[in-house]
């Protein structure tokens, strides 16, 4: 026992001496880490005469070979040609791709990238996995590849690797709040492609909250007209007297045309956009724009100020109507099979004082405002499921007992996902503790005021998706989980990106990459490689300063 340790204590001393072991000094830093990958020597050279070769007849092949050249063009400044493989004889100085194999459940996002002097083959089951080989071939090759415009005197050279890679998670994800603080189409464009390129395969969109309503809806114009603008917005934190207020009016909103280009935009890289429409609580943007849809006798400015506001929907049928039609509206542009009702934070004071809210809960047979809350979704629910969509919510939905189907988001703590797996939910992780990205990642005074809390990088890095209280089958009900970017206290795209990034890079191998292959020290020598990366791609992240 005593030699073994001494043998270790040993070894470790070694390590410690010469720096970082051989393989993890060298070693293409790719983010996430692929489940397997060995260096087999030699290296590829992408030059003015490497062709992109799709197998002969296969379209996703072919629209896969068709992004991979787009992407690789501008840095090269090669042509890149993109051309149908006739026979073996041609993947001869070629990257050739092509798709073959077993493509149920996450297999299909699993891909083959084998890369020697002659060229690099790529091959997926189906083209999600195709397309994730070339993120990876991507980042074996020089960081300046990621350039936007042409990089003189580089030698673009892929090492010889064999990669077999596959995601742990199906849903790996993040949130942009795009309602507290308006982002343009440009950005949302950008922060896909950004994190597309770490395999995350989910954005998921907070289109309305109390403070901004983002999404054109043609049967309510006032929506965006009325509801899109605040005359101004707090300064400072919430809560601080005496309030200050900016006196500038902040707003936009997304065309039924700029959403349709998102979708399309995201599809290409195999991102879903997965729309969120918050009710009953988070409405006092649409309540300025339709008092009809509020409790009160007295009209409300869309909300200048953060926080858990009472101002909700009421429970008129007419208002569960008048939202249905804006899902109509809302599953026409989205085809994302998860559409997001909010739930949360769903001040219940305006309900309780309610003679009308009282008359309907009566009229329904139900006992309390809670179950009030839990109709007001289940017709929702009901609603979606017959649009063939499911429903998500965040996990307030599960108080007040509401049935089978939906799919909980836990925000509140790895409680909160084991009890909606026990109530027989699909869940996807969202805790405030390790993927809350709006929180600090640094010391409160040497960092730009946030909402509060502490989610540094290893902590985001840490954070294990599957809660330990549940058994085997249970686990199996969590779907993955993705990074909250609640944008308070974001005023710019710019400094969504500061607080994103490295954080979503952490996050990205934590719904990636097998728990096995997690390593912080390891993820910490990759990580330079990849900010490199995204320095050419021009994301604005958080530098690696030590605290
Ligand atoms: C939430 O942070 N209210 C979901």
């Amino acid at each position: 026992m005593l030699v073994k340790i001494t043998l270790l204590s040993a070894l470790t001393c070694a390590i410690a001496l010469t720096g970082t072991p051989a393989h993890a000094a060298n070693h293409p830093g790719i983010i996430p880490a692929p489940l397997k990958m060995k260096e087999t020597g030699g290296a590829f050279t992408l030059d003015a005469q490497t062709r992109i070769l799709f197998q002969s007849g296969n379209n996703d092949a072919k629209k896969t070979a068709e992004f991979l050249a787009t992407a690789l063009r501008p840095a090269t400044g090669y042509a890149l040609p993109v051309a149908e493989e006739t026979s073996p004889a041609d993947r001869a100085h070629a990257i050739a791709l092509r798709i073959e194999g077993d493509a149920s459940d996450l297999k299909a996002e699993s891909y083959r990238l084998d890369a020697n002097v002659d060229n690099v083959m790529l091959t997926a089951p189906a083209a999600p996995g195709l397309f994730y080989g070339c993120q990876t071939l991507r980042q074996l090759l020089p960081a300046a590849i990621f350039s936007a415009t042409k990089v003189e005197g580089q030698t673009w050279t892929v090492p010889g690797v064999s990669i077999e890679d596959a995601p742990r998670f199906a849903w790996r994800g993040m949130l942009l709040d795009v309602a507290r603080h308006f982002m343009p189409k440009e950005f949302v464009l950008k922060f896909i492609d950004t994190i597309a390129i770490q395999k995350m395969n989910r954005l998921h969109l907070h289109l309305t909250d109390d403070q901004g309503w983002r999404i054109e809806i043609k049967k309510y114009p006032k929506l965006t007209e009325v509801g899109a603008w605040r005359a101004q917005t707090l300064v400072g934190r919430s809560g601080k007297k005496p309030e200050q207020y900016d006196g500038k009016r902040h707003g936009g909103f997304y065309t039924q045309d700029d959403i349709r280009e998102m979708v399309a935009y995201a599809a290409e890289r195999h991102v879903t956009l997965m729309p969120e429409v918050e009710m009953p609580g988070h409405a006092q943007a649409a309540i300025a724009a339709y008092p009809e849809l509020g409790n009160l006798d007295t009209p409300l400015p869309v909300k200048t100020e953060w926080g858990v506001n009472p101002n909700i929907f009421n429970a008129e049928e007419s208002t569960i109507l008048f939202l249905q039609d804006v899902l109509t509206e809302v599953l026409d542009l989205f085809p994302s099979h998860y559409i997001h009702i909010g739930g949360d934070e769903a001040v219940k004071n305006q309900w309780k004082a309610s003679k009308a809210v009282q008359v309907r809960i009566a009229a329904l047979g139900l006992h309390d405002e809670e179950e009030m809350q839990r109709y007001f979704v289940s017709r929702m629910n009901d609603f979606l499921t017959a649009k063939g969509r499911s429903l998500v919510g965040w996990d307030e939905i599960l108080d007040g007992g509401l049935g089978q189907g939906p799919t909980v988001m836990a925000w509140r703590g790895m409680d909160k996902a084991v009890e909606a797996v026990h109530g027989g939910k699909d869940v996807v992780m969202a805790p405030t503790e390790f993927t809350y990205l709006d929180y600090y990642q640094g010391p409160k005074d040497k960092e730009p005021l946030s909402i509060g809390g502490d989610v540094r990088l290893d902590k985001v890095y840490s954070f294990e998706p599957l809660p330990k209280a549940l058994d085997d089958a249970g686990q199996k009900r969590i779907l993955g989980a993705q990074g909250q970017l609640w944008a308070e206290y974001i005023p710019t795209p710019e400094h969504a990106e500061y607080m994103a990034f490295p954080r979503a890079c952490a996050l990205a191998e934590v719904v990636w990459s097998a728990k096995d292959k997690r390593d912080y020290k390891d993820f910490l020598e990759r990580l330079p490689q990849h900010l490199a990366r995204l320095d050419k791609l021009g994301v604005r992240y958080r530098p690696l300063t030590p605290e």
